[in-house]
């Protein structure tokens, strides 16, 4: 359903609060990744261009409710700045008087970034008082913040009831480019799922089944499939109590006719310290060894697949791709996606980090901001921050 867009309002000489998913990676209280940074940005200078008066409200890690230096925004409106080339204001606060001091205080033209939504204990637990406190800064609430979409909070949910709300351009883009992946894909249709574990992945594993024509399993998830096919996977990573969840989504790829391919060849070591010796076929993975990424006959049967689609979405990696020995396999199926002839998705923090990693990220049709959001919303589930919204 198409949300009321920011595009339709009149927001010259208004305050315009919008919600934004600035929760970047940060080593040290350094900015590693600044994807979602850029991604609100077109939504941003929207509003400025047209007159408005922009505060930025945002979350970032989990400080459970009370101030935290460590999860401070300071770094995130400094990086903001750079990219916009004007002056982002601040504030100590996330709603209340100084804040609203502060927004009253912006004029056409300006923006200020609140401190980070998650000090206040009545964000994750969508207090009404805070969602006034939030309504009493603006005119207007945009949500901008697809990747916190699936989280109930104050200024994703509870705001938008007592503002006149509009969903930003980077929410439409998301929701547009995902509604494409469920809504009549083109066919075929592949899949390609990774990263550490099935559990997280269970639900989109079930509601894709329905969609797709061919379904790609690699990282550590794959581990619990193998074993559940009775494979013997050495000290691998893997969720035996999942076994019985990976052996029903064999059996129902295999009712539906989805093509299911699990790595054939895999690289193999000690510890993630040690030595990559040649990749070993998934019956012959040593006792003391852990699979750490997927093998180049893998790599070339997913390959081949991924060459033969006409859509594509991606979320995980195939291996421990942060350690140069283990990577291959993720940097060669990002080469791949980027040269189908297809329309690819790529989804969540991981594989956006490989997919950046890689170099090719502008080959990839849509590069989705939301990790837990994007594969709640490919689950078939309604996102809270969305509807929330009023209908266009
Ligand atoms: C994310 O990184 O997926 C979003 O910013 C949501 O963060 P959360 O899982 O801490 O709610």
């Amino acid at each position: 359903m198409l949300k009321r867009s920011i595009s339709d309002a009149d927001v010259a000489g208004k305050r315009v609060l919008v919600r934004v998913d600035f929760n970047v990676p940060m080593q040290n209280g350094v900015i590693t990744d600044d994807t979602r940074i850029h991604a609100a940005l077109p939504t941003i200078r929207d509003l400025l261009d047209r007159g408005a008066a922009v505060i930025l409200a945002t979350h970032l890690g989990r400080p459970k409710g009370k101030p935290d230096p460590k999860y401070s925004v300071a770094p995130i409106a400094a990086r903001l700045s750079e990219l916009l080339d004007r002056r982002v204001e601040t504030v100590s606060s996330v709603a209340g008087p100084d804040a609203e001091s502060a927004a009253k205080q912006l004029e056409s033209g300006q923006i200020l970034l609140l401190e980070n939504t998650r000090f206040e204990p009545g964000e994750e637990t969508n207090d009404p008082a805070l969602a006034a406190a939030f309504a009493r800064l603006a005119d207007i609430f945009v949500n901008d913040a697809f990747g916190a979409a699936h989280r109930t909070h104050a200024s994703t949910v509870g705001v938008a009831g007592l503002l006149p709300s509009y969903a930003g351009l980077l929410l439409q883009r998301e929701e547009a480019m995902l509604s494409r992946l469920l809504d009549n894909p083109e066919r075929p249709f592949v899949a390609i799922l990774g990263g550490a574990k099935v559990s997280d992945k269970l639900g989109v594993l079930a509601h894709l089944l329905r969609r797709v024509d061919a379904l790609l399993l690699g990282g550590g998830m794959a581990n619990t499939v193998l074993l559940a096919r009775g494979h013997d996977i050495g000290s691998s990573l893997a969720e035996p109590d999942r076994v019985p969840d990976a052996r029903s989504l064999v059996d129902k790829a295999r009712e539906r006719g989805v093509e299911l391919l699990l790595p054939t060849d895999v690289v193999v070591a000690r510890g993630l310290d040690a030595e990559a010796g040649a990749a070993v076929s998934v019956d012959e993975i040593p006792r003391d060894q852990s699979v750490f990424d997927i093998g180049p006959e893998t790599i070339k049967r997913f390959c081949d697949q991924i060459g033969k689609a006409k859509t594509i979405f991606w979320n995980g990696p195939m291996g421990v791709f942060e350690q140069p020995a283990f990577a291959e396999g993720t940097m060669a199926v990002a080469r791949c996606v980027a040269a189908a002839r297809a329309f690819t998705v790529v989804g969540g923090g991981d594989s956006v980090a490989a997919i950046e990693a890689s170099g090719i990220a502008d080959a990839i049709g849509h590069i989705s901001t939301g990790g837990g959001a994007s594969l709640e919303f490919l689950e078939g589930r309604t996102l809270p921050g969305i509807a929330a919204l009023p209908d266009a």
